[in-house]
């Protein structure tokens, strides 16, 4: 059994004070056979803490099913930090963001009357206490205060983002959330990131923090500076550049956070991983990987060693910075007018006779400076950390330093000469569970977020052959539009991640003919959205499908609907060797170009020794992918049209071109390989398979 307690310097573990180097590992991002290794890895990267959210959609996806199997194992989890020594940092959440679908809340909360998420509503509170005990009934013993590795936990996540919606009330939820404490058994210290409750550590979220440290202290006098989330890179959206941020700024802004009085960082995310099934937010691609410093695949990289090189300066000198005595600061330029840190100053942190240094330069032009007995160049916003002893300075490490060995990956194609066989999904579907609609409703009470897909159908009867204008007042977030078998087309062609209507109407021209005509709307959803600001409206006001009467030609018709919810493919469970094989799968004709298909191939074995799998889609456009019937997670090729914004700090570089997707390979984890391997693919378009390749990762 351990204590852990805190003063305004440090978390102290058992009496001793800790500097905490924390990385984001989530473990359903990564399969369970990867998580030792990523372990490893973190921990010789100098890591002494992970960090992981626990995700409440995924583990009660359905209501009263709780799932701790596989990827959502997290005793196991915990059970492998506990033996390779990491702390960890529970951040229970149950709202989490993260990127994941409804932002960590299962989707059955829509369903509950009256229900409105983070706020003092009593419906959320019970459903998230309930939960928070199953849970705490699983993980409470791995607290390090009976004996496990968890040394903090958070509850709720980032509250200023929605505190202005929830005004008096969401203040009184975020309190009553401090005060679970007792009632789950929480008996090591908790925290909270970016808006806070009374009685609890205040943490802060950012690309660049340094600069909020004083300002933090004086707010929160006895508490450590943690940086809960230090943003190594950023996540990813259909059809926007991918993000890379350079290992040398990242280790410049930890650095000054260090000297500016932190005491622990958590990078978020220290490995990303993948999204995989339908897991993934809205619009958020399947990988998750935000050059992150373990790759999606787990491997270290460039950043990782980089890093971990400054972790191992830093941990062995933490002497120096918990000691409890503010360091002497030799400003050399002061800060710009109306900022608060130094633009050229040098650290010095005492303890006994020697000092560690350091040597930080924020300007945008390089620098020469003394430090201790030691003359020193700084490149423009660069940082070094060094160690004096007497009169003897020496550098222990440099924010840019070189690498002393570059690793660099690629990914090789395989010849596996795929044979693709296909199956055309039905408009016509009569098996399918049906609902009878007066009007069009959110189809997420009927889906149960099972699926992405259900079909709107209809009648409309003309007198004369005309065409007319079909208005549709509100999709979430695709519509496929077929008249009479017919496809007319889909729309939008792209989606902005922060939605609240502009792309929700959408207008068709179709040509009726006289009589009836049967009208099908295919709608597919993009995962479900992780937070109010998405929509502008409270997050449990989340719908997906056909919603309200269309419009002919600018006059709304009241209709009787049919709702049918999934794909026959679904249903049929396709994707799946047995009954997959069962469906009537027809050699891939080189000629027809139907949207809506099914495709399956196999493949022998494939080395286990391999760093990695992947699928190139070649010239697929939008669907999903299943490996020996294991979802793998949606795909969709869209060319990236430009750099989405992320924060004010313009620290994230584009790392791949306009007019690429924003992700060009989709894991295929070694774990789900077996000696002959079913590909099961489903595309909304009429692209085919015939350019896809599995490629293997290597070190080149
Ligand atoms: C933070 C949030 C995280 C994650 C991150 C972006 O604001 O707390 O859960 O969403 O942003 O990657």
């Amino acid at each position: 059994m351990a204590t852990v307690s805190y003063n305004s310097n440090a978390i102290f573990i058992d009496n001793k004070s800790e500097i905490i180097i924390s990385g984001a590992v989530y473990y359903p991002r990564a399969t369970p056979a990867m998580w030792p290794a990523i372990l490893r890895e973190s921990k010789n990267a100098g890591l002494n803490t992970i960090e992981t959210y626990v995700f409440w959609n995924l583990h009660e996806h359905q209501r009263g099913h709780y799932d701790f199997t596989g990827r959502l194992d997290l005793p196991h989890f915990l059970d492998l930090c506990h033996q390779q020594k990491l702390h960890v940092i529970l951040r229970i959440g149950p709202y989490i963001c993260a990127e994941t679908n409804f932002g960590g809340l299962p989707p059955w909360l829509l369903d509950v009357k009256g229900l409105v998420a983070r706020t003092n509503n009593e419906p959320f509170k019970h459903h998230m206490l309930e939960w928070c005990k199953v849970l705490m009934a699983k993980v409470g013993d791995y607290q390090a205060t009976r004996g496990g590795p968890i040394i903090l936990a958070q509850l709720e996540n980032e509250y200023n983002n929605v505190a202005a919606r929830y005004g008096q009330e969401g203040q009184a939820y975020v309190q009553w959330c401090a005060s679970l404490a007792p009632i789950l058994g929480l008996t090591v210290p908790m925290i909270m990131c970016e808006g806070q409750a009374q009685g609890v550590i205040s943490t802060l979220n950012g690309f660049i923090v340094a600069k909020s440290v004083a300002r933090h202290r004086q707010h929160h006098p006895n508490q450590p500076v943690l940086w809960t989330e230090n943003w190594p890179g950023w996540y990813d959206t259909f059809g926007y550049r991918h993000h890379t941020r350079d290992r040398r700024e990242i280790a410049y802004n930890v650095m000054r956070f260090f000297a500016a009085g932190g005491t622990g960082v958590n990078y978020y995310m220290w490995f990303g991983g993948t999204n995989f099934a339908r897991e993934a937010m809205y619009l958020q691609t399947t990988s998750y990987d935000f050059d992150a410093p373990l790759d999606e695949y787990g491997l270290p990289t460039g950043k990782s060693r980089h890093l971990g090189r400054l972790h191992q300066a830093i941990l062995a000198n933490k002497a120096f910075l918990v000691s409890g005595r503010d360091p002497k600061i030799n400003v050399l330029v002061p800060p710009m007018e109306g900022q608060t840190l130094p633009q050229l100053a040098v650290y010095n942190f005492k303890h006994g006779n020697e000092s560690l240094l350091f040597a930080i330069n924020s300007q945008k032009i390089a620098a020469d400076v003394t430090a201790g007995h030691k003359a020193l160049h700084l490149e423009p916003q660069s940082a070094q950390l060094l160690k004096q002893a007497g009169d003897r300075t020496r550098v222990i490490f440099s924010s840019h330093e070189k690498p002393t060995r570059l690793i660099s990956r690629n990914w090789k194609p395989l010849d596996l000469d795929l044979d693709w066989r296909e199956f055309a999904e039905p408009l016509v579907r009569p098996k399918l569970p049906g609902v009878t609609l007066d009007c069009p409703v959110s189809m997420l009470p009927h889906t149960r977020d099972l699926t992405d897909y259900a079909f709107y159908n209809t009648e409309l009867t003309s007198a004369v052959a005309r065409t007319v204008t079909l208005t549709l007042p509100m999709v979430r977030d695709f519509s496929t539009v077929f008249l009479n078998a017919v496809r007319i087309g889909s729309q939008p062609a792209r989606l902005l991640e922060n939605n609240s209507g502009e792309q929700w109407k959408h207008t068709y021209r179709i040509p009726l003919r006289k009589g009836r005509n049967t009208l099908q709307i295919l709608v597919s959803a993009l995962g479900l959205i992780k937070g109010d600001w998405m929509i502008d409206a409270p997050m449990t006001e989340e719908k997906k499908g056909l919603i309200g009467h269309i419009s002919i030609d600018g006059k709304p018709v009241r209709l009787a609907w049919q709702l049918s919810v999934g794909l026959m493919g679904e249903y049929l469970r396709c994707f799946q060797e047995f009954p997959g094989q069962l469906v009537p799968w027809c050699r891939l004709s080189p000629r027809t170009a139907a949207p809506l298909r099914w495709f399956r191939t196999t493949f022998g074995s494939l080395s286990a020794d391999a760093l990695g799998y992947a699928i190139h889609p070649g010239s697929l456009c939008k669907g999903m992918f299943y490996l020996n019937g294991h979802h793998l997670g949606r795909y969709w090729q869209l060319p990236a049209l430009e750099q989405k914004e992320a924060g004010d700090e313009n620290v994230l570089i584009p790392g791949s071109p306009v007019g690429e997707p924003a992700q060009c390979y989709y894991h295929l984890p070694k774990e789900l390989l077996q000696k002959v391997n079913t590909l099961v693919v489903f595309e909304e378009t009429t692209a085919t398979p015939r350019g896809l390749h599995v490629h293997e990762r290597t070190t080149a």
